[in-house]
């Protein structure tokens, strides 16, 4: 996707590279999802990184409707994200808000987007997280899979950015303002 007109230049790698990360397998694909719990605590995970819409510093990951994390985020929309490419030995971590996309032609197509194996994995009709005593349970109706599917999108409104292949490490920071993004050197 299109960055946006006026992003600044040092965070076109950053686009790039969330472009390329949810189109094929990059070392950015996988990310670590962070969201605040109802007490307050940080809870992480990994999450697949999916889509990503440049225009609108957009990115999007399938969860189960039922998690723990769609729970945190519909309580509290913020997240942070923390991505690293060990090849590139570049960090990025990105901050922004969470949400369960309702609309309904927009999930269908998103979950027609997803591979059948995938698919599958919204067969389990114990919730995730629950306690088990035996074999997960699982069905074969795909409509009851797509029922638990959640499609999360995350509008990022900060990219941290640290470069450790450069010498010396060099490190931005971005965020988005009414006027846009603005990007700053820091030190690392
Ligand atoms: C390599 C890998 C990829 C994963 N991708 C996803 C994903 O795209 N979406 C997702 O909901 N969980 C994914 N998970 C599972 C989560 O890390 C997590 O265990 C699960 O979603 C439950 O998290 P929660 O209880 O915090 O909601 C992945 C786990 C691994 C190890």
């Amino acid at each position: 996707m299109d960055p946006a007109a006026d992003l600044p230049p040092v965070l076109h790698p950053v686009w790039d590279a969330l472009g390329a990360a949810t189109t094929r397998r990059t070392a950015f694909t996988l990310a670590g999802l962070a969201t605040v719990s109802g007490d307050g605590a940080p809870q992480v995970r990994s999450v697949i990184l999916r889509s990503w819409d440049g225009a609108r510093g957009v990115l999007g990951f399938a969860t189960d409707e039922r998690s723990a994390k769609v729970r945190e985020l519909r309580a509290d929309p913020r997240v942070a994200l923390v991505l690293w490419d060990d090849e590139a030995q570049v960090q990025v971590r990105l901050a922004g808000r969470a949400a369960v996309v309702a609309d309904p032609a927009e999930r269908r197509r998103r979950w027609e987007g997803l591979g059948p194996g995938t698919r599958r994995g919204y067969a389990t009709t114990t919730a995730p997280g629950s306690a088990v005593d035996g074999r997960v349970g699982q069905d074969d109706d795909e409509a009851a899979w797509f029922a638990r599917f959640a499609w999360v999108e995350v509008v990022v409104d900060r990219v941290d950015r640290l470069d450790l292949a450069a010498d010396p490490h060099d490190r931005m920071v971005a965020d988005r303002g009414a006027g846009g993004w603005r990007a700053r050197r820091v030190a690392p």
